[in-house]
């Protein structure tokens, strides 16, 4: 039997063990299905632990992840061109992920044979190894939890789904793509880099505010704390629109002596 044909035949089991009423024929077809058991999450919530293969061997989400932030993200299926840039893009800012204490992890609903196989491709055409977990997700299992299959775009893979995940295990980002479109993961991080700030500091990030931009004030804060709270001052546009400096660096030049 090649491995194609059953690579066939085990993505329809798995399909119909997932608990979908219709089973697809070639596992391609954008057909509406009705799925059974899928979980909408929202910010906020408890991310979903679970355990499950992965290209560096079972994963158990809670463990894997410790003290650190975690990124997961679904793409729609192995061996397709998107998702191979996609896949060497996030190899390639792995630094980045790390200096923000973040792991990341894949997924898509191919078995880890076919994980291992693209694995190469992914070297050879993007120049980087997978230097990250991808989670084989073929009984949907995860798919499932974090609701990443959406019946009307595509009856059985998974869509362009982005997670962030904090220390305590809450949901604090979710952004749903479509298979057509690459993600840009300088916007994850960019997510990344507001939320571990506004969670430290009393401040919002204005629209396409980038690291080391001036932040807004909470509306929320009363002008006698504001004061208090942001030495380096701030600029009142109206008395609920308070723009300052970045709270934890220090403006150009005037950065304290290294030690
Ligand atoms: C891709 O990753 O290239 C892709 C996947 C599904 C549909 C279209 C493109």
């Amino acid at each position: 039997m090649s491995s194609e044909h059953e690579y066939a035949t085990e993505k329809r089991r798995s399909f119909e063990a997932a608990g979908a009423r219709v089973a697809p024929g070639d596992g391609r077809a954008g057909r509406q299905v009705d799925l059974l058991q899928t979980a909408s999450l929202r910010l906020g919530d408890k991310a979903p632990d679970f355990t499950q293969d992965s290209t560096q061997g079972p994963i158990h989400l809670y463990e894997w992840m410790g003290d650190s932030w975690a990124v997961l993200f679904s793409h729609p299926a192995d061996f397709t061109p998107v998702c191979t840039t996609e896949l060497g893009m996030v190899a390639r800012l792995k630094q980045e992920f790390d200096k923000r204490n973040v792991k990341v992890i894949g997924l898509s609903v191919d078995p880890l044979f076919r994980h291992d196989m693209w694995a190469g491709d992914i070297a050879e055409t993007q120049g980087v190894e997978l230097n990250f977990p991808l989670l084989a997700d073929a009984d949907r299992k995860v798919a499932q939890l974090y609701d990443m299959i959406h019946p009307n775009a595509h009856a059985t893979e998974t869509v362009r789904s982005v997670f962030i995940i904090d220390p305590k295990k809450t949901v604090r980002l979710i952004h749903t793509y479509p298979a057509s479109t690459g993600r840009n993961f300088d916007e994850v991080l960019r997510v990344i880099d507001s939320l571990q700030l506004t969670d430290d500091h009393k401040v919002a990030t204005p629209a396409n505010w980038k690291a080391g931009d001036d932040v807004v004030i909470l509306p929320s804060i009363r002008k006698q704390e504001a004061d208090k709270l942001f030495p380096k001052g701030y600029r009142e546009l109206k008395p609920y629109f308070r723009m300052t400096p970045q709270p934890n660096i220090e403006p150009a030049g005037q950065e304290p002596p290294r030690e």
